[in-house]
């Protein structure tokens, strides 16, 4: 089944592209990856952002999000999701690293931005 995927707002398609920016920099400065992998998903009202490498994965202590673990680039896209409302997921799949966030599709002042088509 296709259809268009809609617009978001710009809040939120701001934060989903700089998290995308941010991880697939990642990737390629640390991963060591032969293939990576960008997917976006809009479900039931929330945004389904997944990138997933198939290179040398995560440490526990960075999968797990321990505060001093991670750099400018993770706390960048952890504060961005949680202002978002969402969750954000760092999974080591053996081989590579897969970076989840999921976000309500609604704007920080509360009003649904899913479905406008603009
Ligand atoms: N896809 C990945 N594969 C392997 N290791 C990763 C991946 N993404 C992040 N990391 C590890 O997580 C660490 C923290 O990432 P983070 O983006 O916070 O900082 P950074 O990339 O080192 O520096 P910067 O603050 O410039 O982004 C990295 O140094 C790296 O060790
Ligand atoms: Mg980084």
């Amino acid at each position: 089944m296709s259809r268009e995927f809609p617009r978001l707002g710009p809040e939120l398609e701001t934060a989903i592209f700089k998290i995308v920016q941010e991880s697939l920099t990642n990737v390629f400065r640390h991963a060591e990856a032969r293939r990576a992998e960008v997917r976006l998903e809009e479900q039931d009202g929330r945004v389904f952002v997944c990138i997933a490498d198939n290179g040398k994965g995560i440490a526990q202590h960075l999968e797990e999000l321990q505060t001093g673990s991670y750099g400018i680039g993770i706390t960048g896209i952890k504060q961005r999701v949680e202002e978002l409302g969402g969750q954000l997921v760092f999974r080591n799949t053996a081989p590579g690293t897969t970076v989840e966030v999921r976000i309500p599709a609604k704007s920080a002042r509360g009003q649904s931005v899913v479905g406008r088509l603009s």
